[in-house]
């Protein structure tokens, strides 16, 4: 079979991420690119590596026509936008099979919804991207750990962390552009992995029902006079006027609609992590067994000595986010398909080439932007929400956040 020829939208940093997933895989070429701004680097970085035409339009709805589908990998603020202007080609004739969703779905459950209602009334297949669910150590405990499962029953505990130092771009740490802080940009994927690993063998991703959700908040490095004052030179964000949680953590109660059992994701966030770079970490209890995934024991290290550092001027090569670049330094020399990337994009390719959903549907994103939502008004509200009580989910449909809002400083305190 052809592969499918896919358009992307953006051209920054998760574009080139999976890029580098695409060059690993069958299923995807990449012949258009569409950006504001760096659409001809990538599309240099396309051509030289053979994986598609890489052609740069002026618009997605100028791109939507010559492509198989469309994977929008560009800010949480143009989200709502960009899937109406594509919406808006599909309905005028562009014969997509397709659209692909980076996380977050959307900063809020209102926008989440718009563009779930978008894109199911152009009748599109959809693959909402949460990377964390395909990462091969988290596929490969559940199949090593399947007869464990089978005989003593389920996981009713996983913990799930990511943490690095902060993001690269300025619009991230803005709340009001980017959705919130750490909770919004990272808890996404933290809730959507312990969700999965808690999910018995065989049912689908939504089967664990969410009943409750517990939360805080917290600015607490971002927000001291030195990193502020950092923050605003480098990035032009006043975290003295609108600041974001640079740490989150929460519980999700989770209730087995089968057995009424009762099981735990517990969620970490932080943008305050002082270790090598970027660190995913994940573990899980079931009956006599459990599992692990540290993203930093890497089966290669090096060592860079002071009188060698001046040599290591990209720090990045190494790991994402890296913050060191001298000492002993765990190197993850394929980070795209260490994350996930590499799996999703092939999930997404064959779903579409048979005319299904990804495996994470764009309704599956929305399921996720509630529990955010409901993780901020937890904190906010300092009590537990009951995701059982209907008033409460009406409540979080037009929810946003006073960190969104751009009224942090309400709520959190440096
Ligand atoms: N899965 C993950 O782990 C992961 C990692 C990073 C980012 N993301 C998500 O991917 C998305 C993009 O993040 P990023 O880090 O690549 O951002 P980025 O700032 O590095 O790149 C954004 C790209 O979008 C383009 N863009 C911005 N506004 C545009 C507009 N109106 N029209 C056309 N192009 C526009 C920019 O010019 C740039 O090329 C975000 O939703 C983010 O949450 C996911």
């Amino acid at each position: 079979m052809s592969p499918l020829r896919l358009g992307i939208v953006g051209a920054g940093f998760v574009a080139h991420f999976h890029t580098r997933a695409i060059q690993q895989m069958r299923g995807f070429t990449i012949d258009g690119v569409t950006a504001l701004q760096r659409a001809p680097a990538l599309s240099k970085v396309i051509t030289d590596n053979g994986l598609g035409e890489g052609t740069v339009y002026p618009s997605i709805s100028e791109m939507a026509g010559h492509v198989d589908a469309v994977a929008i990998f560009a800010p949480n603020y143009v989200r709502v936008e960009m899937v109406e202007e594509l919406v808006d080609a599909v309905k005028k004739g562009a014969p997509l099979k397709g659209v692909i969703l980076e996380k977050p779905l959307a900063r809020n459950l209102r926008e989440a919804r718009r563009v779930v209602e978008l894109i199911e009334s152009a009748g599109l297949r959809s693959a909402y991207y949460e990377n964390q669910i395909f990462m091969k150590p988290l596929q490969a405990q559940r199949a090593q750990l399947a007869p464990q499962q089978r005989s003593m029953g389920p996981l009713s505990l996983v913990r799930s962390a990511e943490e690095h130092s902060g993001p690269h771009e300025a619009w991230f740490w803005d709340p009001t552009r980017q959705g919130g802080g750490v909770l919004s940009d990272m808890g996404c994927h933290s809730i959507a992995a312990a969700w999965y690993a808690l999910t018995p063998l065989g049912k689908p991703v939504d089967f664990l029902q969410p009943v409750s959700v517990m939360a805080d908040c917290a600015l607490l490095k971002w927000g001291q006079p030195k990193w502020r004052a950092k923050l605003l030179a480098e990035r032009g964000v006043d975290y003295a006027k609108t600041p974001a949680e640079d740490f989150a953590t929460g519980i999700v109660t989770f209730r087995n609609p089968e057995t009424g059992q009762l099981v735990k994701g517990q969620f970490t966030n932080s943008w305050m992590f002082e270790k090598q770079g970027l660190r995913l970490l994940m573990d899980g209890m079931g009956p006599g067994y459990a599992f692990e995934v540290n993203t930093l024991q890497s089966t290669l290290n090096i060592f860079i000595g002071d009188a060698a550092a001046e040599a290591a001027a990209d720090a990045e090569l190494a790991l994402e986010k890296s913050t060191a670049s001298r000492g002993l330094l765990a190197v993850q020399y394929n980070e795209a398909d260490l994350y996930g990337y590499t799996d999703e994009n092939i999930d997404a390719a064959a779903a579409f080439a048979a005319e299904k959903d990804g495996m994470l549907p764009v309704r599956y994103g929305l399921e996720i932007a509630k529990l955010v939502m409901a993780a901020y008004m937890a904190a906010e509200k300092k009590k537990t929400i009951d995701l059982t009580d209907p008033a409460v989910q009406q409540e979080l449909e037009t929810y946003v956040p006073l960190i969104q809002q751009g009224r942090g400083a309400e709520v959190l305190c440096a």
